[in-house]
Parts: structure tokens; sequence; C-alpha cells
């Protein structure tokens, strides 16, 4: 491939699954029977966080509180973007108490909180693009918070429509390859309702287009940092498209947090300064 594509050194926020578990069901991955190897899952994730330093990345960690097993999802807490904080507000009651935890860390390092009025799931359903925020809804974040983002940021916010329980948040149905000049998405048409894949297919007619079973794989749940794409490694056909395109896939296992739904994305807060 010709492409050379060119990394840009991200600052993520992220917290160990130490109280990692399965113990209600708010989607449709989550069985509270299933049993969670939090051994395993503490090595799958330091093997995610050693990737992100190896190539280059800045992570930061917040301390997980006990009886809040999916605290780990990081990227739920909050949206960040030109260094102000758009802060969550879960649907679910029993994940509500995690915000003020990422609120006191935020705040603590310096940045003000805008606490959301309306229900809103931070990067799980408001992916920045670099041009505009990609604004899920559905399952969890209402367009309510869709309009307080926009005029908190002052970006123009593309409400989006999913319509597949497995796909509950806009962050396991598409992600972003590149925020930079050559913007671009990868995305799984049908998690979205027929006018959000038309909106998608105007705003990047050139977007890596997924299959159900990379989505099913979590490969729509991976980080790009403009070059490497931190990627499941069962999601192998997309991983040899998006080689085909000039990305650099990098595999890493985190098996174990499908039992909730999640994945590397998921586990990962960009903190956009
Ligand atoms: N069990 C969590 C939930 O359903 C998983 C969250 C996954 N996070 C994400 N960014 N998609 O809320």
């Amino acid at each position: 491939m010709t492409h050379s594509r060119v990394p840009r050194r991200r600052r993520f926020l992220v917290c160990e699954p130490r109280h990692f578990a399965v113990q209600y069901a708010i989607n449709p991955w989550m069985h509270p029977d299933t049993r969670v190897d939090v051994d395993l899952a503490q090595d799958q994730w330091q093997t995610l966080i050693r990737a992100y330093r190896a190539h280059g990345h800045a992570v930061e960690t917040v301390e997980p509180v006990p009886g809040l097993p999916d605290m780990v999802f990081a990227a739920n807490s909050a949206v960040v973007v030109g260094g102000r904080v758009f802060g969550s507000l879960f649907h679910a009651p029993e994940r509500r108490p995690e915000s003020t935890h990422y609120d006191t860390w935020f705040r603590s390092a310096g940045y003000d909180v805008h606490r959301p009025e309306a229900v809103c799931e931070g990067e799980g359903d408001l992916v920045w693009t670099g041009r505009y925020v990609l604004a899920g809804t559905g399952f969890r974040t209402t367009r309510e918070a869709h309009r307080e983002v926009q005029e908190f940021f002052g970006h123009p916010v593309i409400g989006l429509t999913l319509v597949d329980p497995y796909f509950y948040h806009l962050d396991t149905a598409l992600f972003v390859l590149d925020d930079g000049d050559e913007n671009n998405i990868v995305y799984y048409p049908e998690a979205f309702s027929a006018g959000s894949r038309a909106v998608l297919a105007r705003l990047y007619p050139d977007a890596v287009l997924a299959t159900r079973e990379d989505a099913m794989t979590f490969g729509l749940n991976s980080v790009s940092d403009g070059r490497h794409v931190f990627i499941a490694p069962q999601a192998e056909a997309l991983a040899a498209r998006l080689d085909s395109h000039g990305y650099v896939p990098v595999p890493v296992d985190l098996s174990e947090f499908r039992k909730a739904g999640g994945g590397i994305k998921c586990c990962t807060q960009e903190i956009r300064s």
C-alpha cells in the first residue's frame, strides 16, 4: 500500500477492572449469572494499556470504586473536545454513581465539568470526528442531550438513530479512523435507521463499511490514532480491510469484557486538549 498514515499522540483516561463483574443486565450481551474472570480481565486490560504506551500514547487512570462493576468503561463518563468536558448522566440507575467519580478526576486535573441535564453516556454515544459530533440515540443518550452537546461545544451535532439492541451505543457500530485532514470513519450500516444511514453515506462517501460479523466481534469498538487501529483480534476480516486502506491493525483481545457488552473503545476515554 502506498498510503503513509500519520499517527497523532493521544491522551487517554482509563479505569482498571479491579471490580469488574456482570451483576445486572442492561444490554443483550449481559447475563447476570455470568462469571467474570477478573484476573483474565486485568491481564487483557493491562495488555491494552501497554499497547497504547508502546505506541506513544499517554495513559492516565481513575481509581476504580467497589460496587461499580461497569466503571472500567471509561468512554461512557464524558466527552472531551478542545479541553472542555461534557460529563455523563447514565440511563441505568446502577451506573449513575460513576459520573461523580469521573467528574472528581477531571476537576482535580484542572477541568471544569459540565453536568448534563439529559441522559447521555459520553463517548459511548458522542463521537468527535474532528469536524462534528456524531451523536447516537435510540437506547441510551437522548435527543435532548444532543441539543445540550451542540450548545456546549458549538460544534455541529449530527443525530443518528441506532436500531439494533446489540449495538446500543454508537461506539459499538462506528469509529473514527482519522480525525485529521483525511477525516474518515468505519461503520456497520444496519445498526442505523434508514435516514441515519443516508446521512452517514452523504457525510462519509469513502467510509469503510463493516459487516454484522465485524460488529458482533466488537471490531467497531476500536481506537485509531490515525495510523494504528487497536482492534479486537476476532475482527480479522475488518482488520484486513483496514490494512488495505493503509492502516496498521494492532490486535488486542478484550474478550472478557464482551460479557458486559464492552471492548477496546468502551475502556478508553480520549482527552482532547
Ligand atoms: N455494561 C456496560 C453498559 O451496558 C457496557 C458499556 C460499554 N461501553 C461503551 N462505550 N459501549 O452500559
